[in-house]
């Protein structure tokens, strides 16, 4: 066995808690995927994260809490739709742009007048919370530019020895990353498509909310991110079939991967893991979990130096 991998027991979390209010770094499950952990009241811990993700230090880190009575402490100004989305969505995955409050680590900012919160539903992330009275600024647990880790596994492959515990929760319901909203403006605006859709929160608010590209420093929004080894090419779904027998006719690996959320990581892992040299991919519709999976799928096609302007028939 792992040493540094645990199953979440309560002397587990413990333990995990210790670490962090010691200043270390725990790798957590959360709903969406797992995150990087650290005090995000402790400079020292949030630049580590920084140093063993290999992030460039200016990128924002979203700050994770234990309820929505948190945004008081973390943000000033917060607008009446933030309570709004927060009553609705949280726990769960969305994060909310709002003005940071003073006192509020320039580490974990980037340096902006601006902080993501969000309150994870996983059990896991929330006794972790709880249990070290700390709230954890926390990327996705993956080298920079890398696929997020759905399980504990992807974590340790990434980061090896770089972390010091990782609570294994199983794998990922969600599969993809939280919602990012900016609230921080005058308009609403989706930063980052993710897992709560777009669909549920224009329902909930009332008005229709664009999904802006932004000027902050979003490493999520860099034009290429979450990429596979292999070249991922995305189809409509009808060119599948023909596409693979041709590849397959010219002597190519190919693997075939579901264009689900929840399993769509994974599956990209998998096939540079089996070797592939094409990952290939039908486009998905664009509703629900769809919007985000066809985000980071375009993401992940032109990283990989593949044109990605297949659009959903
Ligand atoms: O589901 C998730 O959001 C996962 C889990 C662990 O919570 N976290 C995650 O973190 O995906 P990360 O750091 O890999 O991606 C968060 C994105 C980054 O692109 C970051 O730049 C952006 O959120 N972000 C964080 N704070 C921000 C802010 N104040 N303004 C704009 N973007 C922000
Ligand atoms: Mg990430």
């Amino acid at each position: 066995m792992d040493e540094r991998v645990l199953s979440p027991s309560p002397r587990a979390i413990a333990r995990a808690a210790e670490v962090v209010r010691r200043g270390g770094l725990v790798a957590f499950p959360t709903e969406t995927v797992y995150g990087l952990g650290a005090d995000a009241r402790d400079p020292r811990a949030v630049a580590r994260i920084f140093a063993v993700k290999g992030r460039p230090s200016d990128h924002p880190l979203i700050v994770h809490v234990g309820s929505a009575d948190a945004m008081e402490e973390w943000a000033l100004d917060v607008p009446v739709l933030a309570h709004t989305f927060a009553a609705r969505f949280w726990p769960g995955p969305l994060t909310l742009v709002l003005r940071r409050a003073e006192g509020v680590l320039d580490e974990v900012t980037g340096g902006q007048h601006t902080v993501g919160l969000r309150v994870p539903s996983h059990p896991v992330a929330l006794a972790l919370i709880r249990a070290s009275g700390c709230a954890l600024a926390a990327p996705s647990a993956n080298r920079f530019g890398r696929v997020s880790p759905t399980t504990a596994a992807h974590v340790r492959d990434d980061l090896g020895d770089d972390v010091d515990l990782i609570l294994d929760g199983g794998p990922c319901e969600v599969g993809v990353e939280s919602t990012i909203v900016d609230l921080s403006g005058r308009e609403p605006a989706i930063l980052r498509p993710g897992g709560v859709p777009r669909e549920a929160l224009e329902a909930v608010a009332g008005t229709a909310i664009p999904v802006r590209a932004t000027g902050v420093r979003a490493s999520g929004t860099l034009e290429s991110h979450y990429a596979p080894r292999a070249r991922l090419r995305v189809v409509e779904p009808a060119s599948l079939a023909p596409t693979l027998a041709s590849l397959r006719a010219a002597g190519t690996r190919v693997e075939v991967v579901a264009a689900e959320a929840a399993t769509l990581y994974a599956a990209m892992r998998d096939a540079d893991r089996l070797g592939a040299e094409v990952i290939l991919v039908a486009s998905p519709t664009e509703a629900g979990l769809g919007l985000a999976v066809a985000d980071r799928l375009t993401r992940a096609a032109r990283a990989s130096g593949e044109d990605p302007g297949v659009r959903p028939a």
